[in-house]
C-alpha cells in the first residue's frame, strides 16, 4: 500500500483552447468517444490506489459534480427501458467519493492547487491534470507512488517531446539518471523557444510533499502572469530533493485539439462496436483527399 491517499484534480482553467465549446461546457466534460475525459483522470486516480480525491472546480463547472452525482432519474429511466449494462455503466461513477473545492477565480495552477491545501493538510499527495490521459497496464501516477515510497521525496512525471514543442511545457534541467529517475538541476515553466534544458517535459501526472504549499502561500506571478506550480516546485528542489520519473505508457495530449481529436479517434478503434465502420469510413476520407490533392 502506498503512502499516497489523496489527489488533486484541479479543473479550474478557462480551457481557452476549445472556445467556443468551453464556454458554457467544462473542458474536463468534452466527451472522448462516450466518456468526458475527466473520467479517464479519475479512472487512473482510482486505479492506482488512490482514496481520496479533490476536485477544483471554476465558474461553470457545474456539470462535472453533476456527472459523479448519482441520478434517480436516469437510473429509474434506464431501469424501465431494461437498459441494464448502461445502468451499471452510470452507477459505477457515481460510486466513487469526491470533494469539491472551489478556485475563485483562474489564477493559475498553483494557486488552484493552493485552493486544496486545507483538504490536504501535513501529508505528501498526488496531482493528475486533465489534459494527459495516461494509458498503460501500470497506471502513471501509480508509478510515480512507487517512486516516492521508496525516495521518500517528490517525484514529477515527464515524457521527452519533440525539441520544437518544449515552449509549451515546464522543462526539466536533468543532472543525473539513475535508471528512468532523474535527479534534477532545475524546472523551468514554458521555456522560450531555443532554450530549454532539455525536451523532457513535465506532463500533467506529480507527487508533492506539503511542504510545497509554503512556497505556493507566496502566490508568485510566474509565466502567461499565473501562479505556476512549476516555480513552486523549481523553489521546493532548493530544500528538498525533487525528482523526475520518465513515465511508462502511451500518453494523449487531449488539451489541445488535434491531440483530442486523434485520441478519439485511437480510442474509438478499439472499440468492438466503431472499429470496422469507423476504418471503412476513414478509407474513403483518405481516398477523397488523395484525389481532392490530385486534382488542384
Ligand atoms: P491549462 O494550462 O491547460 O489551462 O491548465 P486551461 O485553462 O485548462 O486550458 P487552456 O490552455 O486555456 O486551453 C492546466 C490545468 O490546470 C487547471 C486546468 O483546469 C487544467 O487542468 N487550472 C489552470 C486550474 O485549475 N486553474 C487555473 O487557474 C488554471
Amino acid at each position: 500500500m502506498s503512502l499516497i491517499k489523496k489527489a488533486i484534480i484541479p479543473a479550474a482553467g478557462l480551457g481557452t483552447r476549445f472556445l467556443p465549446a468551453t464556454k458554457a461546457m467544462p473542458k474536463e466534460m468534452l466527451p472522448i468517444v462516450d466518456r468526458p475525459t475527466i473520467e479517464y483522470i479519475v479512472d487512473e486516480a482510482i486505479n492506482s490506489g488512490i482514496e481520496d480525491i479533490i476536485i477544483v472546480t471554476g465558474k461553470g463547472k457545474r456539470a462535472i459534480e453533476d456527472h459523479f452525482d448519482k441520478s434517480f432519474e436516469l437510473e429509474e429511466n434506464l431501469i424501465k427501458k431494461e437498459k441494464f449494462a448502461m445502468l451499471e455503466e452510470i452507477r459505477k461513477t457515481a460510486k466513487i467519493d469526491i470533494h469539491y473545492i472551489r478556485q475563485k477565480e483562474p489564477r493559475g495552477l498553483g494557486h488552484a492547487i493552493w485552493c486544496a491545501r486545507k483538504f490536504i493538510g501535513d501529508e505528501p499527495f498526488a496531482v493528475l491534470l486533465g489534459d494527459d490521459i495516461i494509458r498503460n497496464d501500470k497506471p502513471g501516477l501509480s508509478q510515480l507512488m512507487q517512486e516516492y515510497d521508496q525516495t521518500n521525496s517528490s517525484v514529477i512525471g515527464v515524457k521527452k517531446v519533440p525539441d520544437e514543442e518544449t515552449h509549451r511545457y515546464g522543462i526539466i534541467d536533468p543532472l543525473e539518471k539513475f535508471g528512468k529517475l532523474y535527479q534534477v538541476r532545475s524546472f523551468v515553466e514554458k521555456p522560450e523557444q531555443g532554450t530549454a534544458p532539455s525536451n523532457l517535459a513535465i506532463i500533467g501526472r506529480y507527487i508533492l510533499t506539503p511542504e510545497i504549499f509554503n512556497f505556493l502561500d507566496a502566490q508568485k506571478i510566474g509565466a502567461g502572469g499565473e501562479i505556476q506550480l512549476t516555480d513552486a516546485i523549481q523553489e521546493l528542489n532548493r530544500i528538498q530533493r525533487v525528482f523526475a520519473l520518465e513515465i511508462e505508457g502511451n500518453r494523449y495530449d487531449v488539451g489541445e485539439k488535434l491531440g483530442f481529436i486523434e485520441t478519439t479517434l485511437e480510442i474509438a478503434l478499439e472499440r468492438d462496436d466503431l472499429r470496422e465502420p469507423l476504418i471503412s469510413y476513414l478509407d474513403q476520407l483518405h481516398e477523397k483527399n488523395s484525389n481532392r490533392s490530385e486534382n488542384r
